[in-house]
C-alpha cells in the first residue's frame, strides 16, 4: 500500500487505481482517465499559470540552508515536528520545500498546476517521501481530511479568486491538523497603483521580451543604495543571488493573476473556516527600521502570513 494518501477523481470522488500499463490512472468505471508522465499523474495543463512552469523549469533557486529557515519562518513550524506527517504543499512550484519536508521526515504530496513539478521531480530525485502531482488546488485529488499539515506559500494570489483557494485547500486539513499560509500584503495605495499599471504592461509581453527587464532589474537589487530606496517604489529582487534576483523579479511580473491582501482579510478567513489558535507569524527579517516599514505596509512583495488548527 502507497505511504500517500489515496488518489481520487477530483471531482465524482471515485477511487484511481493505475491502469494495467502504469501510463494512466483509472476509476472503476473507467470514465475518467487521467495520464501519468514520468511518474506523475497530470490532472491539468499549465493553463493561466503558464509562467511558473517557465520559471520553474528555467531557474535554478533551490539554497538549502535558506529554504530550511524561509519554510520554518512561513509555516511556524519547526522542522522535528514533521517526522511521519502527512503533509501537503499546495502549489510546490520547483519543490523546494518538498525537499526541506522530505528530507526532515515528512510524507510530502507536492501539487502545482503547471511542469513546475518536472522541476521538483529533479530537485527532490532519491527522496522516497516526495509525491508530486499536476492538479489544480481548487479540484484536488484526495478525499477531505486527508492531511496532519497542509501549507501554501506564496500560492493563492496567483487564482482568479483568492479565497476560493483558500477554502479549497482547507478541506483537506485533518481535524487538529495544522494549515499555514502566505500571501502577498496589500502595500500604500500609490505602491498599488504603480504596480498595478508596471503589471498592466508586463504580463502582456512574451517571456522574451520581460527576461531582459528583469535582468535589469536583477542588476538594480545587486546594487546597496538602490535595493534599499528604489525597489519600494518598483518591485525588483534584492535577493543575494542574481539568478534568485532574476527569477523572483520574473515571478512578480509574468503571472497573469496577482492579489495583495491584508492581515484582517486572512485572518477573517481561517476563522471562517473553522480554524482556531491563529497567529500571525512575523517576517523572516528583522531590524527596526524593516520592521517599521513592513509594519506601514511599505514593503513590496512582503506578506501576510497566519498559521493555525482545524477545529
Ligand atoms: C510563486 S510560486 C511559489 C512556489 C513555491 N510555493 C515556492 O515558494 O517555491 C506559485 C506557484 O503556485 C502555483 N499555483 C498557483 N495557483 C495554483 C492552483 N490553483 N493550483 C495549483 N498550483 C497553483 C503556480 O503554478 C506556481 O508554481
Amino acid at each position: 500500500m502507497s505511504q500517500f494518501p489515496p488518489l481520487v477523481e477530483p471531482l465524482s470522488g471515485d477511487p484511481l487505481s493505475p491502469s494495467p500499463d502504469g501510463t494512466q490512472l483509472v476509476n472503476e468505471a473507467q470514465t475518467a482517465w487521467i495520464p501519468v508522465r514520468h511518474g506523475i499523474p497530470r490532472f491539468v495543463h499549465d493553463d493561466h499559470l503558464d509562467s511558473f512552469g517557465l520559471q520553474w523549469t528555467t531557474y535554478d533557486v533551490a539554497h538549502d540552508e535558506e529554504d530550511r529557515k524561509t519554510f520554518q519562518a512561513k509555516t511556524g513550524i519547526s522542522l522535528p515536528e514533521l517526522a511521519g506527517k502527512q503533509i501537503l504543499d499546495a502549489g510546490c512550484g520547483g519543490g523546494r520545500y518538498c525537499k526541506v519536508v522530505s528530507e526532515a521526515g515528512g510524507i510530502v504530496t507536492g501539487v502545482d498546476h503547471t511542469r513546475a513539478v518536472d522541476k521538483a521531480l529533479k530537485l527532490c530525485a532519491g527522496l522516497p517521501n516526495v509525491r508530486l502531482i499536476q492538479g489544480d488546488l481548487k479540484h484536488l485529488p484526495f478525499a477531505p481530511e486527508s492531511f496532519d499539515f497542509v501549507f501554501s506559500i506564496g500560492v493563492m494570489h496567483h487564482d482568479a479568486d483568492t479565497k476560493t483557494v483558500f477554502d479549497s485547500v482547507a478541506k483537506f486539513v485533518k481535524p487538529g491538523g495544522r494549515y499555514s499560509v502566505w500571501l502577498y500584503r496589500r502595500n500604500q495605495a500609490w505602491q498599488e497603483w504603480i504596480n498595478n499599471r508596471l503589471r498592466a504592461r508586463t504580463t502582456k509581453m512574451d517571456p522574451k521580451q520581460l527576461e531582459p527587464w528583469c535582468k535589469f532589474g536583477a542588476t538594480l537589487g545587486g546594487i546597496p543604495v538602490i535595493k534599499q530606496t528604489l525597489n519600494k517604489v518598483v518591485n525588483f529582487s534584492a535577493h543575494p543571488d542574481y539568478e534568485n534576483r532574476v527569477c523572483d523579479t520574473f515571478d512578480w511580473y509574468a503571472p497573469q493573476y496577482q492579489y495583495h491582501h491584508t492581515e484582517e482579510e486572512l485572518l477573517s478567513w481561517f476563522k471562517e473556516a473553522g480554524f482556531t489558535d491563529l497567529k500571525v507569524l512575523p517576517p523572516e527579517k528583522s531590524g527596526k527600521v524593516y520592521r517599521w516599514a513592513y509594519r506601514n505596509n511599505l514593503l513590496i512583495g512582503s506578506g501576510v502570513n497566519v498559521t493555525g488548527i482545524r477545529g
